[in-house]
């Protein structure tokens, strides 16, 4: 028996039978409910997307409620600890785990494209002293676009694979460069004997020395790291990107809307406010008050509660682990004492557990990357290396997919009609 719904319209009486799907109905079904023949038929007003799908995917499930993660249904705790982020990036893009060859070939190709054009590195030379690595990111990720301008031909798969391709392997070496240009260090060319994420650390890090290899535990931790942020279905970041992809244009602009999605403090920005909050508590004798002070309405606790996940997230458990793999190389940050027993008295406290608020991915992410010596700025960019693999996995899957259209949804005008227009020679006379 197929699920169907009844809707009754009492503006006119008629009674409709709308299919039911997955869990969903279809939008344009509504539009036949009609009040009569002049009116637009029935539309959906919801802000945020928070209950529309807007599309069909087999790239990540999420449970929120059990604290499931799976990419393309491989739980994320086993491909945290057993996978490399190149594996997991080819398996979100191709749907499939590699055989040695095709691994082989995959970790080559990526690797001998980590090069940018020299125009690259003047363009980005170009920002100022102080810009923003995000921003600069943003930009000369766009700007490859005009590098590859056979990128446009979005309808040839072998095309498609090889921007793919270009995509993952340069994102690195723009954002590397973006740290090195702040701090007004020369950039470093890629190191193509290193792995992905060793090459990035040598980047980042190189200074006088030959050859740059960072402790593997650190290049292993960032590696996890990459691996937990690499795709989270249709986050608002993603959403970007496939609307803007959705338009045809080439992948190189479709992933730098991506970026400029996760610029925005409501999306990348978490970790950041948590290293401040932990800053300002200080010491673990003002944990209490200020758990007081969150209690009481004023403020939020920082790296806690999350939209999707109400049990916990899965994320955070693993990040946890890697904080001490990441410490024992560089040191216990004074904040990580702070932080942990903020979480034990948080999660023991009524107020947090009748809320089901539990540490996200961003409540120890900040610590690692501080340990790292990273600055708060590069924390997103290190955010959107990760998640290229699944901006790219879930761009290929929108261009693919026949039943997409154009990003275009509905409005309701709230604005006047039909007025008069005066010429300003007129009105300001
Ligand atoms: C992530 C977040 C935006 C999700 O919000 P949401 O699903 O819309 O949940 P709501 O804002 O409706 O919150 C539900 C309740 O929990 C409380 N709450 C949610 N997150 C909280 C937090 N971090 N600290 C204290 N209280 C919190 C709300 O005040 C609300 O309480 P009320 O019912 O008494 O009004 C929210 O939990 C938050 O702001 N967390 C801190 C920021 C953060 O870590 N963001 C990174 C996300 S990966």
């Amino acid at each position: 028996m197929t699920e169907s719904l009844t809707v009754r319209d009492n503006r006119t009486g008629q009674e409709y039978d709308v299919p039911i799907t997955d869990g969903t109905i279809r939008a344009a079904d509504l539009g036949k409910i009609k009040a009569d023949d002049e009116t637009p038929g029935l539309a959906v007003y919801d802000p945020g997307f928070v209950n529309t799908a807007s599309c069909r995917s087999s790239v990540t499930y999420i449970d929120g409620d059990k604290g499931i993660l799976e990419y393309r249904g491989y739980p994320i705790e086993q491909l945290a600890e057993h996978s490399s982020f190149l594996e997991v990036a080819y398996l979100l893009i191709h749907g499939h785990l590699p055989s040695k060859e095709e691994h082989d070939a995959w970790v080559h190709e990526i690797t001998y494209h980590t090069f940018v054009h020299e125009n690259v590195k003047t363009f980005m030379q170009g920002f100022r002293y102080d810009a923003h690595p995000m921003g600069m990111l943003m930009a000369s990720t766009g700007a490859l676009s005009t590098f590859y301008p056979e990128s446009r031909d979005i309808s040839d798969e072998q095309n498609r694979h090889m921007q793919m391709v270009r995509m993952i392997a340069k994102m690195p070496t723009l954002g590397a460069w973006a740290f090195r240009h702040a701090q007004g260090k020369p950039y470093v060319y890629p190191d193509n004997d290193l792995s992905y994420t060793g090459n990035f650390l040598s980047m980042l890090f190189k200074m006088s020395e030959t050859k740059f290899e960072a402790d593997p535990r650190l290049v292993k931790a960032l590696d996890t790291l990459f691996i937990l942020h690499a795709d989270h279905e249709q986050n608002c970041s993603t959403n970007a990107v496939r609307s803007v992809g959705s338009s045809q244009v080439d992948p190189y602009s479709a992933v730098a809307a991506g970026v400029g999605a996760l610029y925005g403090p409501l999306h990348g920005g978490a970790n950041e406010a948590v290293l401040r909050m932990l800053k300002r508590i200080g010491s673990k004798e003002n944990i209490p008050a200020f758990i007081e002070g969150v209690k009481a309405g004023n403020e939020r606790l920082m790296g806690f509660g999350h939209r999707v996940y109400k049990n916990f997230d899965p994320r955070a458990t693993i990040i946890k682990k890697a904080c001490d793999d990441v410490f024992e190389v560089t040191g216990v940050n004074p904040l990580l004492e702070i932080a942990k027993e903020l979480e034990k008295i948080a999660l023991e406290d009524e107020y947090f557990v009748k809320r089901k608020l539990y540490p996200n991915v961003d409540f120890y992410s900040g610590l690692i990357y501080e340990a790292f010596q990273f600055p708060p700025e590069m924390f997103t960019v290190l955010f959107a290396i990760g998640r290229t693999p699944g901006w790219l996995a879930q761009w290929s899957e929108l261009v693919t997919d026949k039943e997409q259209k154009i990003a275009r949804p509905k409005q309701i005008y709230t604005g006047d009609r039909t007025l008069q227009f005066t010429p300003a020679s007129q009105r300001w006379a």
